[in-house]
């Protein structure tokens, strides 16, 4: 049988503290216009309400899309499925997509590019964990406002599940697992 061990890899008060600055980077760069913040559900939830609470200069309207690419399974099959889109009209406005990690970085472009699409003022991307060494380099995609570069190891926590569960651990976690 598979067991795992959680290891902490990045504690809560560096996530809080390092959240603090990325709010603070975005306050300067957005100058008081407002900003419509996109969580990627489910991961990018836990960012985007730590991120909203400390953004202080800019107005906010949230909305959100949902999309899976993961599944269950520890890899990404490439195969973007939005489940859910924006509510609000993106036209013209400045969107801030927020999620839990970059990894391929197949998932960002796609909702990246969708939302360009749809002609905003801005479209940039902040997440938690960025993934440098996975990026799939036929995609040109980056992080506009990153917490953290991580190496090639699995986590969880703070959003990011491993089976579904472990979201929400304010802290993250290595799963390291053992036949
Ligand atoms: P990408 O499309 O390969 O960039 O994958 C992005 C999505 O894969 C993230 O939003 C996560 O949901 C998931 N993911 C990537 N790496 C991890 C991980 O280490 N733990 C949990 N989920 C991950
Ligand atoms: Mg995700």
């Amino acid at each position: 049988m598979e067991s795992e061990i959680f290891e902490v890899l990045i504690g809560e008060e560096e996530i809080a503290s390092r959240i603090s600055e990325l709010a603070d980077i975005i306050d300067d760069d957005y100058m008081g216009e407002e900003i419509i913040v996109v969580p990627v559900l489910k991961g990018g939830m836990l960012l985007a309400s730590s991120l909203m609470l400390e953004i202080k200069k800019s107005p906010i309207i949230i909305d959100y899309v949902d999309v899976s690419s993961y599944g269950d399974k520890t890899e990404s099959s490439g195969d973007i499925k939005p489940n859910k889109w924006l509510v609000n009209s993106v036209t013209g406005k400045n969107v801030l997509i927020v999620d839990d990690i970059i990894d391929s970085g197949r998932t960002l472009n796609y909702v990246k590019n969708r939302i360009a699409s749809e002609n905003p003022k801005s479209v940039k991307i902040c997440t938690l964990l960025d993934k440098p060494s996975r990026r799939d380099h036929k995609i040109n995609i980056c992080s506009d406002y990153n917490g953290f570069n991580i190496e090639d190891v699995f986590v969880a926590g703070y959003g990011l599940d491993y089976k579904q569960h472990e979201r929400n651990r304010p802290y993250i976690v290595k799963v390291k697992r053992h036949q």
